[in-house]
């Protein structure tokens, strides 16, 4: 059975958030879409697929990394933690933590969608019946409060996956410091961060040969029709996606590819034969400039993992 998911009563009261950001979004120049718009059930199951991808090296190697340095991870953790992941998909990445360190006796997960929540908490709380599963369904690049179970106990965030990549440096550091109040003070934060490499590699992670990720970027128009009964034309949308090596980001597009009208919600869109929509960033950081963010968000590095070929990181931090 699903566990009980903690909804905490929203601080934006906006009644409809997904349309009002739509529709802002639509109207803006250039066009855009927030990314995290990206995750319904299709949405979620898409991201799934893409983790599974040759092309898509991040997730097996940031599991490679978490594997490898589980025990070292471990001995950076007190006694009677709480471990608090940020947008919680499957559990599997937390697992490898909860397994190698037993002072672990909480875990909460925190993630926009409940469903997806409950189901995934049951699955650990039946496999690691020693740790108390807390689940929390909210947007947590808001301010949310933690469960009261877990209060005043040591706070371990962790943010796997270069999620943080998805946020503009400006966004990220404010995520940064809203996750500082909220982990409390001596708390420290497990993140993995994508790395800088050959665009090449790059381009094929976010082009994939079997058009997955194409298919990711399309169901945002597909679930602005299904949620708001817009009548989005998906074949006369394509996906682009291009690594900007001055900026350190890829960017990921959706072009129309043609001149052609969008209903919605009782507005037109109107689009030019080949004007984007943008959708999402992907940065990529250096050691370095990763460390900088930290830093310059109230975070202090303390121990930093990464793969032999330096693809992807997993650093772990501290409150100054
Ligand atoms: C979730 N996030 C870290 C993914 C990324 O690589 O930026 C989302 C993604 N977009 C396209 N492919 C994967």
């Amino acid at each position: 059975m699903p566990l009980p998911v903690l909804r905490p009563a929203p601080r934006d009261q906006a009644s409809e958030p997904f349309a009002t950001d739509v529709i802002a979004g639509l109207s803006a120049t250039p066009k855009r879409l927030l990314p995290k718009y990206f995750y319904d059930e299709v949405g979620s199951q898409l991201f799934e697929d893409i983790t599974q991808l040759p092309e898509y090296y991040p997730t097996r190697t940031e599991l490679k990394i978490l594997r490898e340095n589980a025990s070292a991870i471990a001995g950076l953790i007190p006694r009677d933690a709480a471990l608090v992941e940020f947008g919680a998909g499957a559990a599997t990445k937390a697992k490898i933590l909860l397994e190698a360190a037993p002072q672990i006796s909480a875990y909460v997960p925190v993630d926009i969608s409940a469903q997806f929540l409950g189901g995934e908490a049951a699955k650990l709380e039946r496999d690691i019946p020693r740790v108390a599963i807390y689940p929390v369904a909210t947007d947590f690049t808001k301010p949310f409060e933690l469960p009261v179970a877990v209060r005043g106990r040591p706070c371990v965030g962790f943010f796997p996956g270069s999620t943080i990549g998805n946020f503009e440096p400006h966004e990220a550091t404010e995520l940064l410091r809203i996750a500082a109040q909220i982990l409390g003070p001596d708390a420290l934060f497990i993140i993995g961060a994508d790395l800088v490499k050959d665009r090449n590699v790059l381009h094929a992670a976010y082009n994939d040969a079997a058009g997955v990720t194409a298919k990711f970027n399309l169901n945002l128009l597909a679930r602005i029709n299904r949620e708001l009964g817009a009548d989005f034309n998906l074949a006369a949308f394509e996906h682009h996606a291009c690594y900007n090596q001055e900026r350190s980001r890829i960017e990921v597009y959706l072009a129309s590819r043609k001149r052609q009208k969008v209903r919605l919600l009782g507005k037109t869109f109107e689009f030019r034969a080949g004007e984007t929509i943008h959708t999402e960033y992907s940065y990529k950081f250096t050691l370095k400039s990763f460390s900088a963010l930290a830093r310059g968000a109230g975070w202090a590095p303390v121990a930093v993992y990464t793969d032999a070929e330096h693809y992807f990181s997993v650093h772990v931090l501290k409150q100054k």
